[in-house]
């Protein structure tokens, strides 16, 4: 036998996983110190009371003969995608419950969707990029194409008509940059994938965190877009289901390539491949969507957006250059005095005890920046920035 070889050219571990890892070894050498983490974007604010109560009805409903559900549909629930649909349209985005499909969250369907695309493909990635689009294509051999973002274009990078692409990740509000795209900076996207017979994977993971109202929450509030685009969003971010699971794709019936149907072909792996949601999940899931949980959400947003403020806030009265934070619950920024990500990353850790994310491990242009989150406490994010404000007086 022979194994997949392309695991041999991936880095040992996944990034979060090496961080959780120094952090856990640092914490047994210093048990007295406080760590506080600002680096994997994992939330802190319980599931609202409103999805509580759809969680529990969902349980009791599984204990009796009347109530009991067995295997679901694979696609997901239809009261939970009428229900996505429902969210859609509120933000002029018009969808057929068909088009979409319930997952267990956002990265594994990011992976999951490469079996519809050839290995031959040649992928567009901007640099510095969540680690998973990268790494899922090393896995399959694909070729990968960098495109650089910078200072200069805002971590914002737009298609160059030289470069040929198959396949075009995009994330918008942006992880690890808390860069949005525009409208019209969408609409550029959009065309040159039209125009390569391309595909765009959109990542909106982080789209209820746009107050903007100018700013797209979905690569479908673009024109044409539902000829080349997947989007793929979570419930984690948007309503603390990191421990949970549930997220959604979007895959439309107007997406075509080599005469074939891509919603047909992910309906074909889905059903082949996974069997659906857990019941009582996609009951709490729904309840998101309701009047009672979005206004429940919308309050849990509004603690980590305090805190991106917060953060913001601190960095500028250091002057250290910094984005994000506005549209997004990631914070950027320069390392100060010339550090290097690993090296701001042991700095902060060793001398306050706070734990970021090195920008390297998002890509060569990410070397020399670090990303703060803002889904920690209210509590631990004001201790954080106040060691901070000392180290650097
Ligand atoms: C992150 O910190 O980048 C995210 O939490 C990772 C994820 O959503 O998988």
């Amino acid at each position: 036998m022979k194994i997949n070889q392309n695991y041999l050219s991936l880095q040992e571990s996944y990034l979060f996983s090496t961080i959780a890892k120094r952090v856990s070894e640092y914490s047994a050498a210093h048990p007295d110190a406080a760590v506080i983490r600002l680096g994997i974007g994992d939330v802190t604010r319980p599931l609202c009371p409103a999805v509580i109560e759809a969680f529990h009805e969902g349980i009791e409903e599984q204990g009796k003969a009347e109530t009991f559900h067995g295997y679901g549909p694979e696609q997901g629930y239809g009261f939970l995608r009428e229900a996505i649909r429902n969210y859609y349209e509120a933000f002029g985005v018009a969808l057929s419950t068909e088009e979409i499909f319930v997952s267990d969250g956002a990265k594994s369907d990011v992976g999951n969707i490469l079996d519809l695309f050839d290995r031959e493909n040649t992928v567009l990635i901007p640099d510095p990029v969540y680690p998973v689009y990268c790494d899922t294509n090393l896995m399959d051999g694909r070729k990968i194409v960098y495109l650089d973002a910078s200072k200069e274009n805002g971590f914002l990078p737009m298609p160059e008509e030289s470069r040929r692409a198959d396949l075009i990740y995009l994330c918008s509000p942006n992880n690890p940059t808390g860069a949005v795209y525009s409208r019209e900076q969408l609409q550029a996207w959009v065309d040159y994938a039209r125009k390569q017979e391309a595909v765009i994977l959109f990542d909106a993971a982080y789209e209820a965190f746009v107050r903007d109202p100018d700013l797209p929450r979905s690569i479908f509030e673009i024109s044409g877009a539902e000829e080349c685009a997947v989007e793929f969003c979570s419930l984690s971010k948007t309503a603390g289901f990191t421990g949970t699971r549930c997220g959604y794709t979007i895959v439309p019936s107007a997406l075509k390539r080599n005469g074939a149907s891509l919603q047909k072909m992910w309906l074909r792996r889905q059903t082949t491949k996974f069997n659906g949601v857990s019941y009582p999940v996609q009951k709490a899931a729904a309840a998101v969507f309701s009047t009672q949980g979005q206004i429940q959400c919308r309050e849990n947003l509004a603690v980590y957006q305090e805190n991106a403020r917060l953060i913001s806030d601190t960095l500028t009265r250091l002057g250290i250059w910094h984005v994000g934070g506005k549209n997004s619950p990631y914070i950027w920024l320069q390392c100060p005095d010339g550090m290097d990500s690993w090296a701001f990353f042991d700095h902060l850790l060793n001398n306050i005890h706070v734990v970021g994310t090195p920008g390297s491990g998002f890509g060569k242009n990410g070397e020399g920046f670090f990303r703060l989150t803002s889904f920690a406490t209210q509590e631990a994010t004001k201790e954080a920035m106040k060691r901070l404000e000392k180290l650097y007086q």
